[in-house]
């Protein structure tokens, strides 16, 4: 009798362990690889000083295949799918059709990585690594990427359609997609900064610079410009208007003035609730790199596959 008490609270005891650590995403760890690939790092983050220094705006287009990899079902290289004759996969899905980018990158990271360390690191992996070289080689804040991903054999453009959030969108929808992540409101103003870099094309933000009402005028008629009533959608303009090219908090300056280029960027200084923090992010650099980082980490653990899951794709773009 005894003995059968202590084995039962010896196994719920077991158990509780093991639902905390995976509360905690435990099984993701900092030094994942460190003695499978040790040199990762270092070759993610050179596969990335080339890109950057080709191209400036690779960094802010990287950041973006991360988050849009991680809000349809997890932080596992799904958007990285090639569609095939027999498979849909989320690079054709709205969000992405014409405006994701950087997928050479990461396939030419992936094949020095695989030239140093066989099928041991995952895509996934690789670009949460990448994401996070492209935000401080242009000048953002670093964090501690944990790795232990392991990459979907499966995709969704259904998934990829409704669960990443639009640019039309209003605070409470934003507000609710991100909760369905399980990133609050702090989450979503943070890690919107990620506009601090990078471009939109004109299909994204017309009826905000036709008819929106929230907006700086002089600034509306910029962006007309290039943006006309029809046609033209695929010019660009940055998403930060004093400096697209290098991180930091002038996006939210940008909005305080009323001169955010998206209306969902606007909709964070509407007179809502996220309003205090845009403006303290506005004023400060430091707290707004702080809490970006720390986003960033959490973005980056929404519903890794761990353990035996899924796989480590020797081609990004293609399942074994
Ligand atoms: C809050 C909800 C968000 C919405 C509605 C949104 C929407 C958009 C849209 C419409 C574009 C332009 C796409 C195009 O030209 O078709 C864009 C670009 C971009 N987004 Fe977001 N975004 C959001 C959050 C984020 C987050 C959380 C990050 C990263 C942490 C991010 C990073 C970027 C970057 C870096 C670009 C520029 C990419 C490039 O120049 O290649 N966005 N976003
Ligand atoms: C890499 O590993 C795979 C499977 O483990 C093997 O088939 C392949 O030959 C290896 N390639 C190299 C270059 O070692
Ligand atoms: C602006 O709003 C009007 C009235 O709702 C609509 O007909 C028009 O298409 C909108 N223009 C743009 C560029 O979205």
């Amino acid at each position: 009798m005894a003995s059968i008490m202590s084995t039962v609270t010896l196994s719920s005891i077991l158990l509780i362990v093991l639902l905390s650590s995976s509360a905690a995403n435990a099984q993701l760890s900092a030094n994942f690889y460190a003695n499978s690939c040790p040199n990762l790092q270092t070759i993610v983050r050179n596969g990335m000083i080339q890109a950057v220094n080709r191209e400036r705006r690779i960094g802010a287009s990287i950041l973006r295949l991360f988050f849009h990899d991680c809000f349809v079902n997890g932080c596992d290289a799904s958007i990285l799918l090639d569609d095939t004759a027999t498979f849909t996969g989320e690079k054709n899905a709205a969000p992405n059709r014409n405006s994701a980018r950087g997928y050479e990158v990461i396939d030419t990271i992936k094949s020095n990585v695989e030239a140093a360390c066989n099928a041991t690191v995952s895509c996934a992996d690789i670009l949460a690594l990448a994401a996070r070289s492209g935000v401080v080689l242009i000048g953002g804040p670093s964090w501690q990427v944990l790795l232990g991903r392991r990459d979907a054999r499966t995709a969704s453009q259904s998934a990829a359609n409704s669960q990443i959030p639009s640019p039309f969108a209003n605070l409470p929808a934003l507000i609710s997609s991100f909760a369905a992540k399980g990133l609050n409101a702090r989450d979503l103003t943070a890690l919107s900064g990620g506009h601090t870099i990078g471009f939109a094309r004109c299909t994204t933000f017309r009826s905000r610079i036709y008819n929106d009402t929230n907006i700086d005028t002089n600034f509306a008629a910029t962006r007309r410009a290039n943006c006309p009533a029809s046609g033209g959608d695929n010019n660009l303009a940055p998403l930060d208007t004093l400096t697209p090219g290098r991180f930091g908090n002038n996006y939210y300056r940008d909005l305080v003035a009323q001169r955010g280029l998206l209306h969902s960027d606007q909709e964070l200084f509407n007179g809502g609730s996220t309003d205090a923090l845009v403006r303290t992010y506005s004023n400060n650099p430091t707290t707004f790199s702080a809490d970006f980082a720390a986003a960033m980490v959490r973005m980056g653990n929404i519903s890794p596959l761990t353990g035996t899951g899924g796989e480590i794709r020797r081609n990004c773009r293609v399942l074994n």
